[in-house]
């Protein structure tokens, strides 16, 4: 009995934020108790509120920094956990060009003081926020685990340089699970329309540009080059649905649960699989929303690749999880919360 209530509490570091609010619905669904630490450094209590009310019951949430030991350490006194699902993070690529500093500080430093005090108190199952950034310009598509690894952003060499630490903290002690998940594109949100993407300032990711556009927020979609080796010319991505990509958390911590041997460093994508074009993707919302999308074609944005997608056979593999949901639902789902919040959560200051 006391075996199977450790095993059901999870820490959910950066839990209040896109990802991680819908993840913590999926596992409250999948029977898990959560605990959720979030600095609120890109997110919001009333996103935490949302999630309360949607799982019908109040969330426990700490407001906390992940690079502040001694808060963690508390934690980590309080609950025994099964595991850690870590998706605290900073994700801006272009802000992490112009504060390295900030990202590694938080993104790598944060990850090791988790990692240091996860090592204090045993707890020694960590499923891990990676990214396909990771697989920089890839060489052959689609793109699987085993491929060439390199980055070209602070952002994705942080990201990288979590894989590496997680990497040698297996080989160090052989008691270890590390799965770093390596997301594709999650776009979409929850189909309450109650929680979805509520990024600052102007977007930098093509979903929220485009819910955006749709709304009447902005005039008007920048499409980043029409010259690459595509169908279509524009840039191709692997979209996936965010609440496939929460499941794909459940899946993963179903599978630790259920190995008798450490799996050590486990890497895996979470991705569909298919290639979508930027202007097959601003069709699919013009369609779904009844709205027009003007757009007009600009140049490659610098850093940008021409395709990427994913092979998830791993997943499916060791993990019997695959995607589920379409591009037309992604767009349904993003056009409901985006309709339904045209200023998003709009407490961030609160
Ligand atoms: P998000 O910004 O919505 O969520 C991240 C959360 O972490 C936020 O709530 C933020 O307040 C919190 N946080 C940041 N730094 C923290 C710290 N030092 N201590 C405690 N909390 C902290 O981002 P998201 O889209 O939900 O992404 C979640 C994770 O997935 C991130 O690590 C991100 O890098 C990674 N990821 C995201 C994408 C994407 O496109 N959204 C793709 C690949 C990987
Ligand atoms: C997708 C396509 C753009 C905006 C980024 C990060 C990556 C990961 C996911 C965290 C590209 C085009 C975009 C716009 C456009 N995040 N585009 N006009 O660049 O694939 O990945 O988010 O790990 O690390 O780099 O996603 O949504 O920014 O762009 O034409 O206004 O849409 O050029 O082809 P990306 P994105």
């Amino acid at each position: 009995m006391l075996e199977s209530i450790m095993k059901n509490k999870i820490l959910v570091t950066g839990g209040a934020g896109y990802i991680g609010t819908h993840t913590c619905i999926a596992l409250h669904e999948a029977g898990y108790e959560i605990v959720v630490y979030d600095n609120l450094s890109n997110s919001s209590r009333e996103a935490i509120n949302r999630v309360s009310a949607l799982i019908s019951q109040p969330i426990e949430f700490i407001e906390g920094d992940i690079r502040d030991a001694e808060s963690l350490k508390q934690v980590f006194a309080t609950h025994q956990f099964f595991g850690v699902i870590h998706f605290a993070g900073l994700k801006a690529v272009g802000e992490s060009v112009a504060k390295p500093l900030l990202y590694y500080n938080n993104n790598v430093s944060g990850t090791i003081t988790l990692l240091e005090v996860m090592t204090e108190y045993d707890v020694k199952n960590l499923v891990f926020s990676s990214s396909a950034t990771v697989y920089g310009d890839p060489e052959t598509l689609p793109i699987d685990e085993n491929s060439k690894r390199s980055c070209t952003n602070p952002y994705g060499q942080s990201k990288l340089t979590v894989e590496h630490i997680l990497e040698d903290l297996a080989v160090s002690d052989d008691s270890w699970n590390l799965i770093p998940l390596r997301y594709f594109n999650p776009v979409g949100a929850h189909p309450s329309g109650q929680i979805g993407e509520d990024p600052n300032d102007i977007p930098n990711n093509l979903m929220p540009y485009i819910s955006q556009v749709a709304v009447g927020k902005l005039a008007k979609l920048n499409i980043f080059g029409n010259d690459y080796p595509t169908t279509d010319g524009t840039g191709v991505r692997d979209f996936i649905h965010v609440t496939d990509l929460a499941q794909g958390h459940v899946a993963a911590l179903n599978y630790l649960e259920q190995q008798v041997a450490p799996v050590g460093f486990l890497p895996i994508n979470l991705g569909t699989g298919k290639g979508t074009s930027v202007l097959e993707l601003v069709t699919a919302f013009s369609n779904v929303s009844g709205q027009s999308i003007p757009y007009q074609f600009a140049e490659r944005r610098a850093g940008d690749i021409a395709s990427c997608y994913a092979s998830a056979d791993k997943a499916k593999n060791l993990l019997e999880w695959q995607a589920k949901l379409s591009i037309t639902e992604m767009c349904q789902d993003s056009w409901r919360w985006q309709s339904m919040n045209p200023n998003g959560y709009n407490v961030k200051d609160i």
